[in-house]
């Protein structure tokens, strides 16, 4: 359990099995408190129920299963039983995005409506889902509309900015924790839940909380498509944007997280928060010009990497490209938005032949490209007889390699690198064509086929 314990313990339910749900839950209990987690997926409860997790997130297991295990969590497909346990209850269900880029919220609403018509006494209903701003007010709007007993209720916007892969760590030590509230119960129950984390907690209106998030999600992005044109600029004069990187977020104004550059971001947020905050601006009036262009950006660098390739190989009909990497990012099995999906599309297209390796995500790859692939056993099996390796996602296990075996094995010694992991002087050293990503390309006179 956490050295953290709560001082006042809560009975917690938590609406949504998802990434953030689990983790949250999760969490929650090891903090102390008693909590529920609900799921209307009865197989996922099953699994749960086993000890057994549906993602891929580091320490995730551990966690549920001691916590199960003391008593502090359950799991349950009964909205019924979640509503009556929890005084707080935490809205994490799915916000997907509809054609359109807008959030569809139908879930939220849904949840809102049907806590409304369980209630029978007090609850702090807290959405944890990413939703536009003015939600909160929605939610309350349904509560109030649904509500069968005489019973005080609150509503606020607790948003969740843990990230996958580091998801556990992340919501144990946050940079800070956002509670948006119009009551004085909702500030001090969401202080106290919170408040043995000892990060700065800042206390908003609910308005303010929703926005802080789809704002530092926005920016975030924006980090990164910043770098990646700066990339661009730095391939045509020869420079290194790792460099560049390096000398500009040592500024404090500007920090060192999210400035590498390459096949620009993917996942689950980034790219459906940047739609829904461009919604969200222009139903309220606003044409939010930049985010349009951060989106615009980080589709032409996916396009770069088959770019690249065809730089080197000119036609790449019957080529074998070997990909490392298919997650959007390491450690997690998740490939929703993964750059991989586009690239490999691209490149069927174009005819070439596929091999594909990483450690997490093949699962998940073949319910999407069936048969239309190789899946390697591992690394070195992909990339034997290939024309060109691809890194896609920055696995551990693709830093440190052998590259003399690989030379050895591949038919040509060529790595488009996206997401700059290698380093150049070793890669001239061992006689690889190289191309990164904002960096000077290594053309070696010692290439070629191998004999
Ligand atoms: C992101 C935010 O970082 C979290 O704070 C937030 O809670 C979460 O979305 C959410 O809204 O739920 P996540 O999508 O898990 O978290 O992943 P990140 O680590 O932010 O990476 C997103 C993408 O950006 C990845 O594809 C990654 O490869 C890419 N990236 C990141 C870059 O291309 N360059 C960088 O410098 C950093």
């Amino acid at each position: 359990m956490s050295k953290n314990i709560a001082r006042k313990v809560y009975n917690i339910s938590v609406i949504g099995a998802g990434h953030v749900g689990l983790v949250t839950a999760s969490c929650l209990a090891d903090l102390g408190h008693k909590v529920c987690c609900m799921d209307n997926d009865s197989a996922k409860i099953d699994l749960l129920q086993k000890g057994e997790i549906p993602i891929y997130e580091p320490g995730l297991k551990e966690l549920v299963s001691t916590n199960t295990l003391q008593g502090n969590l359950f799991f349950t497909n009964s909205m019924e039983e979640a509503v009556v346990h929890g005084e707080v209850i935490f809205i994490a269900v799915g916000t997907p995005p509809k054609e359109s880029g807008e959030a569809d919220l139908s879930y939220v609403e849904n949840v809102a409506r049907e806590i409304a018509q369980l209630m029978d006494s007090y609850k702090l209903i807290v959405e944890k889902s990413t939703v536009p701003v003015e939600t909160g007010e929605k939610v309350k709007n349904t509560i109030n509309l649904y509500i069968e007993k005489d019973v005080p209720f609150d509503v606020a916007s607790n948003p969740e900015f843990l990230r996958e892969g580091s998801a556990i760590h992340d919501f144990m030590h946050p940079d800070r924790v956002v509670i948006g509230v119009d009551s004085e119960r909702a500030e001090r129950v969401l202080t106290e839940i919170y408040g043995p984390l000892n990060a700065p907690i800042i206390i908003t209106d609910i308005k303010s909380a929703e926005l802080i998030k789809h704002a530092s999600n926005s920016f975030l992005a924006m980090k990164i498509s910043f770098i990646n044109a700066v990339s661009r600029i730095c391939e045509k004069v020869g420079a290194d944007v790792e460099k560049v990187a390096q000398g500009i977020g040592l500024d404090k104004r500007i920090g060192q997280e999210f400035l590498k550059a390459g096949i620009g971001f993917g996942g689950s947020c980034f790219p459906k928060d940047l739609d829904a905050f461009i919604h969200i601006a222009e139903n309220l009036g606003y044409d939010f010009k930049l985010l349009k262009e951060v989106k615009r950006i980080n589709e032409e660098q996916k396009r770069l990497a088959v770019q690249k390739i065809k730089d080197v190989l000119w036609i790449i009909k019957d080529k074998k490209i070997a990909i490392w990497g298919g997650a959007f990012k390491p450690e997690t099995d998740d490939i929703r938005g993964a750059p991989v999906i586009d690239i490999i599309n691209e490149l069927l297209n174009e005819g070439a032949t596929v091999s594909l390796y990483d450690p997490q995500a093949m699962e998940n790859l073949k319910i999407i490209f069936g048969e239309k692939l190789h899946y390697a056993d591992d690394k070195y099996q992909a990339i034997e007889d290939a024309d060109c390796l691809v890194i896609v996602t920055e696995w551990d296990e693709f830093r440190n390699i052998d590259f003399d075996f690989l030379r050895q094995r591949m038919k040509l010694p060529f790595i488009v690198d996206g997401r700059n992991i290698f380093s150049l002087q070793k890669l001239q050293d061992k006689g690889f064509i190289y191309c990164g990503f904002g960096r000077p390309q290594i053309t070696n006179s010692k290439s070629g086929v191998k004999k």
